[in-house]
Order: C-alpha cells, then structure tokens, then sequence
C-alpha cells in the first residue's frame, strides 16, 4: 500500500505536467511542472518526456497516475485524437513503467479531472447526473451518476456540423480559425444544446486550460442546465490521475 502522496501526470497535446499530489487534502505537494509534448508524439518520444518529468519532479515514491488524452481501457489506448497514431493499441501502463521504472496506472485525462472535481472541487457529495467537459486541445468529458464515473465517454466527438464536436469547437480550434470569443461561445452553446438534448445532466462542469477564461465567453451560453467552472481548473487532471492509481493499485 502506497502513502497518500502519489504523483501524478497529465499528458496532454501540448504538454506533459506533472506534481505530487497529497490526497488527504487533494492539493500539490510539490510545484507543477510542465514539459512540452514532442512533437511528433509517438510512443518513444512520450515516454521519453514522461520518464525526464518524473526524473525533474525527483519522485521516490513506487506508483504513479496518468491522465491520457485518450479511450483507455486496461492500461490500452484506444484513440489517438489530438496524438500520434502510434498510441492506438498501445499499452500506456507498459510503456511508461519501462521508460520510469515505477508503476503507472493510465486513466482517460477528463475522466481523471472529473474524479478530482468530484471528490474535492464543484461536484463534492453532489447526487444525480454531472457532466464535467474539459475545453482544450480536445472536448473531453466525465459524466457521474450518484458520484459514480461512466468511463470513457466521449462526447467531444459526437457529430455536430458534419464533423466531430471539438474541431467545431475547442481551444485548438479557436486558435486555428482565430475565433473571437463571441464565436467561441456561439459554438460552445450549440455544442451545449446538443448535450442537453441527449444526457439532460443536472449540472455541467467546465474544466480545462479554457475554463478559467469562462467570463469572456459566459454571455453566449443560454441552455438550461447550469454550467458552472471548475473549482480546480488546470490542477484536477494531476490530482485526479493519482487519486485513480491510487484507488485502484
Ligand atoms: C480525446 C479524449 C480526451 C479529450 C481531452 C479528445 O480528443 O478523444 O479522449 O479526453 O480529447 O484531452
């Protein structure tokens, strides 16, 4: 059995971060550090990046969580959306213990953030249905029922438009087709109705690099349901993914 301070790393597309999370008070122990994501980021330059962020933080302990842009089950990714092509039928658990030595346990990135958000943020002790979307490179998203997570979901990749949600709509695509924030709010509320028209959540969560930006595009979204920011913004995806390694070790 581990102690509660478990490190935690959040692979993303465009960075690697990383800290030590004490998870009695669901905080970082140590500063965050973030690395570039390579580029291209196959399997052997992640795992690279990975195991020299782990070298940098100086982590001692044995186990450590990793939130991955990606469908994860067992340990495997299963998509490769915002990454290289090479991580689908990867083995993320098997390639980070090689490249760092430790065990690493792998867990979808929004579902790791939404365990966090849950368990110490805007979602604590909140019964019936809660959707956290992450707004960044991707839409990522964590659905909970009575606190229980629906892993994998992956609503940043329903249809809207004739293509998939997130190149709609994300902070990518933002920056790609230099949106104004009118814009991006426009398109963030149509993806929005779309979700309250087929999960009907009772609350949203947005989390992610964008969320704590929300009050420059907030005007422009107008469903229903309440949406409100996440109370761990950028932190919950390194806090969540020890939180998870740490339960399931
Ligand atoms: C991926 C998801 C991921 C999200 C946020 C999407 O492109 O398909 O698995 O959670 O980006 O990183």
């Amino acid at each position: 059995m581990q102690t509660n301070n478990i490190l935690g790393i959040d692979v993303g597309a465009s960075g690697i971060k990383g800290a030590i999370v004490d998870l009695e008070i669901g905080d970082l122990t140590t500063e965050r550090l973030k690395l570039d994501t390579p580029q291209p980021s196959n399997t052997t330059a992640m795992a690279e990046t990975v195991a020299e962020l782990v070298r940098q933080i100086g982590y001692e302990g044995e186990l450590i969580g990793c939130g991955f842009p990606a469908v994860v089950k067992k340990g495997v990714s299963h998509s490769a959306a915002n990454i290289d092509d090479s991580w689908k039928g990867a083995n993320i658990e098997e390639i980070f213990s090689r490249a760092t030595g430790k065990r690493v346990l792998a867990v979808n990135d929004a579902d790791a953030a939404g365990l966090a958000e849950m368990k110490y943020g805007k979602g604590k002790g909140l019964k019936g249905s809660v959707l956290l979307i992450t707004i960044g490179s991707g839409l990522g998203s964590a659905l909970f029922t009575n606190g229980h997570l629906v892993q994998n979901t992956e609503f940043g990749h329903c249809n809207l438009h004739d293509g998939i949600a997130e190149h709609y709509v994300s902070n990518l695509a933002r920056k790609r087709h230099d949106m104004s924030w009118e814009v991006f709010g426009l398109r963030f509320n149509e993806f929005l109705e779309m979700i309250e028209r087929t999960v009907n959540p009772d609350l949203i969560i947005l989390g992610g690099g964008v969320s704590n930006r929300y009050e420059l595009f907030s005007e422009w979204i107008s469903i229903e349901t309440e949406v409100t920011t996440a109370e761990m913004f950028n932190n919950a995806g390194i806090v969540g993914a020890a939180q998870y390694a740490f339960e399931n070790q």
